[in-house]
């Protein structure tokens, strides 16, 4: 939701070409994050210091980036700027917008300017929750407002406050402090990069509640041993050239580096002269009820991204959501790899999960499991809990995040809670860690995002590592969720003696998964047809119960997303209450009805709907084809798995079809209307 970027070199090699490259590679690799408009800035002149400093140059274009890149290229070649000037330093900063405040256009993108001359420049991913009041008091000091964004009073906060301070007499004021006294002031969450015609060839960065990485290129190896780095110049003692990247997620930085620093709430990063300094502030008030305290110096190791280039590009497929469909047999292995022990004397079976054992003790004397998620992640833990409540005998509630913080639903300090999240950055899902952090439960988190803010302030948790998922629509996370789920499960009941045949049974079904989902991905040409002949259908219902509840809301928010087309995913205990009434011929139904307790439940709401002469889909288990439906109806054959593991395999031919649905409808299937990956904004 909303990507931002920047880059600083100190190469002197670098020309104004390869800068605008960079900076348009970076919000490439972020623009599924949002892709309503974007915009970059520039320095206009490569000599710092020499004479009045040139306002840097703003381009900003409504669309996606290859819009933005054509008209940058248009309006350079209508002036005299020489693409070929080399710079020996260079500040550019980018950003990638998922409209807010204000509709997708030139002057609701970011850079925000604090005026003509561009003094502040700031692009910003989050929400500035008190702008209306930040800019009440500024329309009434006379400046005047060309956006309707949240995000046009932080730099005009930043030219009031680095005014009043020159007026006052403080000709040495730094950049960073005009930035920690704007900080002092906002509201909200927010990721800020801050650009400044008064500090040429410096930039300033900070963060609350939105994510934020730093990217450090080419320095001295030996300097990267495990060693702190804080007003540290970056400058190599052998003098290789460096360059420096500020990011709101790894993926555009991993081409250029893995050596990261993550940035952290109330961080101010200030980078300068090749040198980076960190500065964290407490926002509570100082003694004077104004003031804050002394920012403290931060001390924090580099990180190494583990992530590869070609993890992010498309590879063979067409799309990224094509292709993260069909790599699932290998990011399910890898989401077990190391887990799921077989062997010894015994041949015992068991789980390990490095990131819980210390607390499984724990979580099996609590009062309740609750489950936290938005979306996709939701229905994971939705189609996780059976096996939950059956392997623990905990009760389990599921909890929407935005709705468990609507209602401020009671938590307990003997409630374990389980944070599902993708992305680990949603902002439902981080606000109501937070709520559940205050009132004292034990938090746990389950992400695909090493390093991110739901992975960093959990007390502990389980990576799913599916590798990076850059589909705007969830499909791969999602079964490795399940999976990870499946192995919570195992591990929180691993010393129950009268379900030991049963675990056991399960970790044999969780091994044979990859090969299982092979085999289930062979549909794709049949889901294609069934697509074709859907196309111009105005809705689709997917009925589901017991493990298959989630897979039918799955499947129909995959539909309703990617393919826009109207979806619902129904619970089949509740057709004969209301949805039934929808049923006629021509309303095409999705009914799963693969092997387990509730197959004969399912046979009977078939016969129902058929009596209505519902148009029906059967999903069923390979060879059930006659026994579901006699012949009379589409089917869909899967291969079986164990029970709890098989909304695993059925909903990869429902990702197959809600992608083929998009294709065809001549949709843009890694962009949905209206949608981005990663919701940083309540
Ligand atoms: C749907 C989808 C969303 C996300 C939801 C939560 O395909 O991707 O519904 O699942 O926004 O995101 P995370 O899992 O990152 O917290």
């Amino acid at each position: 939701m909303c990507g931002i970027f920047a880059y600083l070199n100190y190469d002197v090699n670098r020309d104004r070409r390869y800068i605008l490259q960079v900076l348009f590679n970076g919000l490439r690799r972020l623009e599924y994050r949002g892709y309503d408009s974007a915009g970059i800035s520039i320095d206009c002149s490569s000599v710092a210091g020499a004479g009045p400093v040139q306002p840097p140059l703003v381009f900003r274009q409504e669309g996606n980036i290859e819009s933005l890149v054509k008209s940058v290229y248009q309006e350079v070649s209508a002036t005299d700027l020489n693409l070929e000037e080399s710079f020996s330093v260079h500040a550019g900063i980018a950003h990638t917008r998922w409209a807010t405040h204000g509709e997708p256009s030139p002057r609701n993108s970011h850079p925000q300017s604090s005026g003509a001359e561009n003094d502040f420049l700031v692009v910003h991913n989050g929400v500035i929750t008190n702008y209306e009041v930040l800019k009440q008091s500024l329309l009434r000091h006379g400046y005047t407002f060309e956006s309707e964004t949240d995000t046009e009073v932080i730099p005009k906060l930043a030219k009031f406050v680095f005014d009043k301070a020159i007026e006052g007499g403080d000709q040495s004021v730094t950049f960073c402090e005009v930035v920690l006294e704007v900080m002092r002031h906002l509201e909200g969450a927010y990721a800020l990069i801050f650009k400044s015609r008064h500090y040429p060839n410096e930039l300033i960065a900070c963060k609350r509640g939105s994510p934020l990485l730093l990217g450090v290129k080419e320095f001295a190896e030996e300097q990267n041993n495990g060693t702190s780095y804080n007003d540290m110049n970056f400058i190599s003692k052998n003098g290789h050239p460096k360059e420096l990247f500020l990011s709101s997620d790894p993926h555009a930085l991993v081409e250029h580096t893995k050596k990261v620093l993550v940035i952290e709430d109330s961080e101010v990063v200030d980078i300068k002269d090749g040198g980076v300094t960190i500065l964290k502030f407490d926002h509570g008030k100082g003694k004077d009820g104004k003031s804050l305290s002394r920012p403290a110096s931060v001390q924090r190791a580099l990180s190494i991204l583990e992530m590869e280039v070609e993890q992010i590009s498309k590879g063979k497929y067409e799309h990224y959501m094509q292709k993260e469909i069909h790599e699932q047999p290998e990011s399910l292995t890898t989401t077990m790899r190391g887990r799921l022990i077989r062997g010894g004397s015994s041949k015992k079976k068991s789980v390990l999960l490095g990131g819980l054992k210390d607390h499984l003790k724990t979580i099996r004397r609590s009062r309740r499991i609750v489950f936290i998620g938005c979306g996709t992640s939701y229905n994971a833990a939705l189609a996780a809990r059976p096996v939950l409540e059956e392997l623990c005998g905990i009760p389990v509630m599921m909890e929407i995040a935005s709705d468990l913080l609507d209602r401020q639903a009671p938590v307990y300090r003997d409630d374990t809670i389980l944070f599902v999240s993708q992305s680990g950055e949603t902002a439902d899902t981080l606000n109501a860690l937070e709520y559940a952090l205050e009132n004292g439960a034990l938090c746990v988190g389950i992400t695909n995002t090493v390093g991110s803010s739901i992975a960093r302030n959990t007390h502990c948790g389980v990576h799913i590592n599916a590798g990076s998922e850059i589909g705007v629509a969830s499909t791969k996370a999602y079964t490795s969720q399940i999976v990870v789920m499946a192995m919570v499960a195992l591990a929180i009941g691993a010393d129950t003696i009268s379900t030991k045949q049963r675990r056991e049974g399960i970790i044999e079904s969780l091994l044979s998964l990859p090969g299982k989902i092979k085999e289930v991905l062979k549909l794709d040409q049949e889901m294609k047809d069934l697509a074709r002949s859907l196309i111009s259908e105005q809705s689709l219902l997917m009925f589901g119960r017991g493990y298959n509840y989630a897979t039918a809301l799955e499947g129909a928010l995959k539909v309703k997303e990617v393919a826009l087309m109207h979806s619902e995913g129904i619970l089949a205990g509740e057709m004969k209450h209301g949805p039934l009434a929808l049923v006629d011929e021509n309303l095409p139904i999705v009914v799963i009805a693969t092997r387990d307790q509730c197959f004969s439940k399912q046979q009977s709401v078939i016969q129902q709907l058929k009596a209505r002469k519902g148009r029906l889909i059967v999903m069923c288990t390979e060879g059930d084809a006659a026994a579901v439906c006699g012949g009379s109806c589409r089917v869909i054959e899967v291969p079986q798995v164990v029970d709890c593991l098989q909304p695993v395999v059925n909903i990869v031919p429902l990702q197959l079809l809600a992608y083929h649905l998009t294709v065809l409808r001549g949709y843009n299937v890694d962009q949905p209307r209206n949608l981005a990956k990663s919701v940083t904004t309540e």
